[in-house]
């Protein structure tokens, strides 16, 4: 078999437009209709071949590096999907990290899904045979969007995808409050505030998204993760008044998103969100065409069979 060089593959982060949740269902999971979006904000995998057992390793010591990883657990489900015996092995892969964790922003579901698809490379140079998208949805509900990238309507768990027309390029701001939001955290506050009576949507804007049409910017988490982390909402009126088009917690949070229409604009809303004591990134979103084209960027050597 033969193997490619090393290259390197981003990740890139998410948000969520809109997240619109239904009652909890009897497996436990919450049916959404949600909107995802890219951001060029990215993390990094060096994919680099060598004898032996399947390795991680990660820049940010903050990052379990064992099973629980995400970039692990897609390297066992996709060898084992590949009907192949044992642990992975064949491949060393190094993680550098700049999506925030616990944010909202889908790192970790971003970063196994940027694994499957370099190491169906390596493991089956002549071209996949097997189908990704299932082995995702089994790592996480978020896990296939970061299959496909750009504008994305996400139904059931979020993982029955539908491709959208690209939104107009906006650039973002992303505000982190100093605490992250586990998932099923959120989740389950929403569903004390849903039999307390008080899961009400909060206002979040709206942008003009598809050929003039409105979206409306939503997130039915917001407000009860706001209700245990009132910060959410202080955040979220910096960056309007600071003259975003619309703001919004991403997914369960904690991050808290603007959308700018300006570069300037964003620079200066990223200084309001930084002096009113909160961590802020500034970048933009990416559509799906760029999504695809620079998912794979190759370092010193190109896989040959591209
Ligand atoms: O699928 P994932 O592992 O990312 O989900 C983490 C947790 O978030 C689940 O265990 C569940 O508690 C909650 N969740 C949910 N409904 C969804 C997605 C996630 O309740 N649609």
């Amino acid at each position: 078999m033969t193997q490619p060089g090393p290259f390197r593959v981003r990740a890139h982060a998410k948000v969520n437009l809109a997240l619109r949740v239904g009652a909890v269902q009897a497996d436990g999971y919450h049916p959404l209709r949600t909107v995802f979006q890219s951001l060029a904000l990215h993390d990094t995998l060096e994919i680099r071949p060598k004898r032996g057992p399947f390795a991680l390793t990660c820049d940010d010591p903050g990052v379990p590096i064992d099973g629980r990883n995400l970039v692990t657990r897609a390297a066992f489900g996709l060898w084992a999907a590949l009907g192949r015996s044992g642990a992975p092995g064949g491949v060393a892969v190094h993680l550098t990290k700049h999506i925030p964790m616990q944010a909202g922003l889908g790192g970790g579901s971003a970063d196994a899904a940027a694994a499957l698809a370099a190491l169906a490379r390596v493991w089956t140079p002549r071209g996949p045979r097997v189908d990704l998208a299932p082995i995702a949805a089994r790592l996480g509900s978020d896990v296939p969007y970061f299959l496909v990238g750009g504008a994305a309507l996400g139904l059931g768990r979020g993982d029955e995808l539908f491709p959208l027309v690209d939104l107009p390029a906006f650039f973002v701001v992303l505000a982190l409050p100093g605490f992250g939001v586990p998932t099923a955290d959120a989740y389950r506050w929403f569903d004390e505030d849903s039999e307390a009576g008080c899961a009400a949507t909060l206002s979040a804007g709206s942008i003009r998204a598809w050929r003039g049409l409105k979206l409306d910017l939503s997130n039915d988490l917001e407000g009860p993760v706001t209700r245990r982390h009132p910060v959410i909402a202080s955040i979220r009126r910096v960056l309007n008044e600071s003259g975003a088009a619309a703001s919004a917690m991403t997914g369960s949070g904690s991050a808290v998103f603007g959308l700018f229409a300006t570069r300037t604009g964003a620079r200066r809303a990223a200084r309001a969100v930084a002096e009113a004591g909160c961590a802020a990134i500034l970048t933009r979103t990416v559509d799906r065409r760029t999504f695809q084209r620079v998912h794979f960027s190759f370092a010193s050597s190109s896989p040959r069979h591209a």
